[in-house]
């Protein structure tokens, strides 16, 4: 009989911190494809893979570490999440507590999130609170709550939420049959930095893979304090998902890096821009802005002569493009062609 995908939980549960009989809260999150692509393979003279976790049943990553997180809230009997979010987290945990019936507030920087993952939180039943100040300082306000009040919190500074996410890196591993030479990806509150380092180290110390990759992370220019070696107070990009100053798993994250021998570096808007239309256009995936720093990251180190050849390199894309249409569209000249009904006009408007 096929395998029918049972959620991060279930399928890696030897490597979870819960047991069979858990009340697990699941939305049959993971399972996301990797992605060979060829064209960019040969333009960084690299066998490039992309992790594709705009697949998952929110539109982004977190949803495998939601997946724990609430968990482990059902568990402990908590009837109240609470999250800051530049709008993945936010979107993920109020579906999340949708499905298993908890009251999620949010609090998300004023006018700062895009608009399709509003509409999640929104649809889904979130509380919603804006505050007017950036993303560093949401996380200030929701951790003093969850101290304070009997409300539970599910930012990466849970550690549910990283052990949930580090299933992506055990994915990685199993669809590539062993762990990548380099593993790339978007750096924002260094919380999925910190899971993939961890999953990856798991792995290998597991005998699943036979090493570990260098880990290579992207930060947007005007939010790069890993970059600078320091926190930013007001961190600007139009990769909103990232514009973070403050990164609660700083340690994990510096970690990450210098255990891995890999590195951090910035990129961009234009850039990531850049490597966002490329993605769509010449790989197929519609990514939103964050989700493509790694590529830009990329390129930019193929340009610089850093890519080593015919490295096997994972990249992943974090979040759904369809959750920000209105960033991908900017900038583009769209000239409809209205014709009448009739097969000629078909013809004609489109040169045949
Ligand atoms: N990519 C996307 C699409 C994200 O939404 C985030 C973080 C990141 C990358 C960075 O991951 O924080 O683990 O380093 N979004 C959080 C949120 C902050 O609230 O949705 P990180």
């Amino acid at each position: 009989m096929a395998h029918v995908w049972g959620g991060i939980i279930r399928e890696y549960l030897d490597h979870m911190p819960f047991a069979e009989g858990d009340p697990i809260v699941t939305l049959g999150e993971g399972g996301t494809p990797l992605v060979h692509a060829p064209t960019l393979s040969s333009t960084v003279g690299a066998e490039v893979f992309i992790k594709v976790e705009g697949m998952n049943p929110s539109g982004s990553f977190k949803d495998r570490g939601m997946t724990s997180a609430m968990t482990q809230v059902v568990k402990d009997g908590d009837h109240t999440v609470v999250c800051a979010s530049t709008g993945n987290t936010s979107a993920s945990a109020a579906a999340y507590a949708a499905h298993a019936g908890l009251t999620c507030v949010v609090m998300l920087p004023v006018g700062k999130i895009a608009a399709g993952k509003m509409a999640q939180a929104i649809v889904h039943g979130a509380k919603l609170v804006q505050v007017d100040g950036n993303f560093d300082e949401c996380l200030d306000i929701v951790r003093d709550l969850s101290e304070r009040y009997p409300v539970a919190l599910v930012n990466s500074v849970n550690p549910y939420r990283l052990q949930g996410q580090k299933s992506a890196a055990f994915e990685i591993v199993d669809q590539l049959g062993d762990a990548p030479d380099i593993h790339m990806l978007p750096v924002g509150n260094a919380g999925n930095i910190s899971a993939y380092w961890m999953g990856f180290k798991e792995y290998a110390d597991a005998g699943l893979a036979t090493r570990r990759p260098r880990i290579w992370g992207v930060q947007a220019e005007g939010a790069a304090p890993f970059v600078r070696g320091h926190p930013i107070k007001d961190p600007e990009t139009v990769a909103t998902a990232i514009r973070i100053g403050n990164p609660a798993s700083w340690d994990l994250a510096i970690a990450a890096r210098d255990e891995s021998g890999g590195w951090i570096r910035a990129v961009s808007d234009a850039e990531i821009l850049a490597a966002q239309a490329l993605l769509a256009g010449d790989v197929g995936i519609f990514v939103e802005p964050a989700s493509a720093a790694p590529i830009a990251g990329l390129l930019a180190a193929a340009a610089k002569g850093d890519v080593p050849r015919g490295a096997t390199i994972t990249c992943t894309v974090t979040g759904n493009g369809l959750k920000d249409t209105a960033t991908a569209l900017a900038g583009r000249e769209i000239e409809p062609v209205v014709i009448p009904v009739d097969v000629e006009a078909a013809a004609a408007a489109l040169g045949l």
